[in-house]
């Protein structure tokens, strides 16, 4: 199978190529900055790995990357569309800059993914497409406005795409982690309950995937523990919060 991963460098994204190209599988990744990607580790897979220096924000840069990609793998099955964002606040005023290439990454990244992917999967009649979206998505978790806003809109564009598609035989996964730890949870300074490793992280996903799962929020306890928060009356939700019970607010002076 040949897979597209966007923000492959790092974190769950890295894991995900490391577990796929472990199975024999190709892949094709993108991110800003490939010198993240570890020493040698492009040399030791340069057969079945394909690089892309470029931010998701670049429309026209990202669909040429998946072309080069079909192309020169021979063929595309599935787009992982896991580059994303998160900017820890330290103020109780919104950082209006950072909610702005939030909500630009994490969305926007998103659908040019998408787009990109889907020419490939009309012509061929098939495909999977994949968001990494996250629990934050079903909740507003203080501190991270942005985040969850953005999450939020993954998962109900994920939900209407996945229905929209059926007919076309293209299926859409939502993927909502808790925390995994990667370099984008290791600068939070808040409580993480339920922390798992990218390689357990990848794993469970990799799975989700492959069982083409609609949506897919994990760990259990973590599910459970998103789903009763976001069921709870908003103002119960709001004063929870408010008082601290994840020390959310705490963080913010
Ligand atoms: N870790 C968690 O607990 C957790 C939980 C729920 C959901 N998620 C989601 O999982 C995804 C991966 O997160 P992670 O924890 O693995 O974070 P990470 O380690 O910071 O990795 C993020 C990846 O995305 C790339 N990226 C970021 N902005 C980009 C842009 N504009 N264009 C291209 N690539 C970009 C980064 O590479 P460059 O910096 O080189 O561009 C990097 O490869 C994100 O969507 C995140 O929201 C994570």
């Amino acid at each position: 199978m040949n897979y597209f991963i966007t923000g492959g460098t790092t974190g769950i994204g890295l894991e995900l190529v490391k577990l796929y190209l472990g199975q024999g599988h190709r892949v094709g990744i993108c991110g800003r900055d490939l010198s993240k990607l570890p020493h040698g580790f492009y040399e030791q897979h340069k057969q079945s790995l394909w690089l892309y220096q470029l931010d998701v924000n670049q429309r026209e840069e990202l669909m040429k990357a998946v072309n080069d990609f079909a192309v020169k793998a021979e063929g595309f099955d599935v787009m992982i569309a896991n580059a994303g964002r998160s900017v820890g606040s330290k103020s109780k005023i919104p950082d209006f800059k950072a909610a702005n290439e939030i909500l630009e990454t994490n969305v926007f990244g998103v659908l040019y993914a998408f787009e990109a992917a889907m020419q490939h999967f009309v012509a061929n009649k098939k495909g999977q497409l994949v968001a990494i979206a996250s629990v934050a998505g079903f909740v507003g978790l203080p501190g991270a406005a942005a985040y969850s806003a953005s999450k939020a809109a993954v998962v109900r564009l994920c939900e209407a795409w996945s229905i929209d598609l059926k007919g076309l035989n293209i299926s859409v996964s939502c993927i909502c982690p808790g925390f995994i730890d990667t370099p984008m949870t290791r600068q939070n300074t808040h409580p993480m309950p339920f922390l798992m490793s990218g390689e357990k992280g990848a794993h469970l996903i990799a799975k989700a995937i492959d069982a083409r799962r609609a949506l897919y929020l994990f760990p259990l306890r973590m599910k459970l523990l998103i789903t009763f928060l976001s069921l709870l009356p908003r103002g119960l939700y709001r004063w929870m919060m408010g008082i601290q019970i994840f020390n959310y607010s705490k963080q913010s002076k």
